[in-house]
């Protein structure tokens, strides 16, 4: 498949149309940034790690029934996908107490939840991403009630899929980002990545992070939980 323009250049990744028209290639990067872009470095080997855990992980979900945007993995840091229309939502589900719910909330991080939560963002830069419910997504027009609701519902699939299949690897699946699309016949697929860049990982045993948080709090060894991550889901390969 060969690579054409240019489409969106982000921090993380870039995509570009390719000669298939319902076809795009995803190039990961070595870049981490903060949320709020402030912090920059190079991680060597980030991308190509983003790339192969993400890869693997959508395989995961469509062998268990999940429709995802992945066909295949192009090199060691880029991955065809089905060109989808995104919904300008951001998806995030927890298992566990983190980041921006326990400050949001004023509790310790490492509450086990009774039950996984969810929430939506409006995906907008200039806005900084504003968390959104159901009736204002509803009233924007961003979506119907009834396309919100199965979104809801896949993102649950997924997290309890994800969530056990960490677990056989001694890892703690606390929370998690996606995005989801449709497809030209109307189709919800899970879009985007899930990788340690979008997902709180812990070690069950150590709660050693194993997650971007590294990065984003200064930590020490901030590459060692990605390298963890690929041999955990992938051996040595
Ligand atoms: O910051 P917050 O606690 O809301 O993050 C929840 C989850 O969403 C974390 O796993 C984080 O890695 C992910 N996330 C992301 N990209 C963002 C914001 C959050 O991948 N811009």
């Amino acid at each position: 498949m060969e690579k054409r323009d240019l489409l969106y250049d982000g921090t993380a990744k870039r995509i570009y149309t390719t000669d298939d028209e319902h076809v795009l290639l995803v190039s990961y990067k070595d870049i981490a940034t903060d949320f709020f872009g402030l912090k920059m470095s190079t991680i060597p080997g980030k991308g190509a790690i983003c790339n192969r855990v993400s890869n693997h992980l959508m395989t995961v979900l469509e062998n268990a029934g999940i429709a995802t945007h992945f066909l295949s993995e192009s090199s060691e840091t880029d991955c065809l996908v089905r060109r989808v229309k995104i919904i300008p939502l951001a998806v995030i589900v927890r298992n566990i107490s983190a980041g921006a719910f326990a400050k949001r909330y004023g509790v310790e991080e490492g509450i086990v939840f009774d039950e996984p939560t969810i929430e939506f963002y409006l995906k907008n830069d200039m806005l900084g991403d504003p968390l959104i419910n159901t009736y204002h997504a509803v009233a924007l027009k961003i979506e119907s009630r009834e396309r919100i609701e199965e979104m809801k519902a896949l993102a649950f699939r997924i997290n309890e899929i994800l969530k056990a299949y960490f677990q056989s690897v001694r890892i703690h699946l606390v929370d998690f980002r996606m995005e989801f699309g449709l497809t030209e016949d109307g189709t919800l697929v899970l879009a985007d990545e899930i990788s340690p860049d979008t997902c709180r990982l812990w070690d069950i045993d150590t709660h050693f992070r194993l997650d971007k948080d590294r990065f984003r709090l200064d930590m020490e060894q901030m590459d060692a939980g990605y390298h963890e991550i690929l041999r955990r889901l992938l051996g040595n390969a």
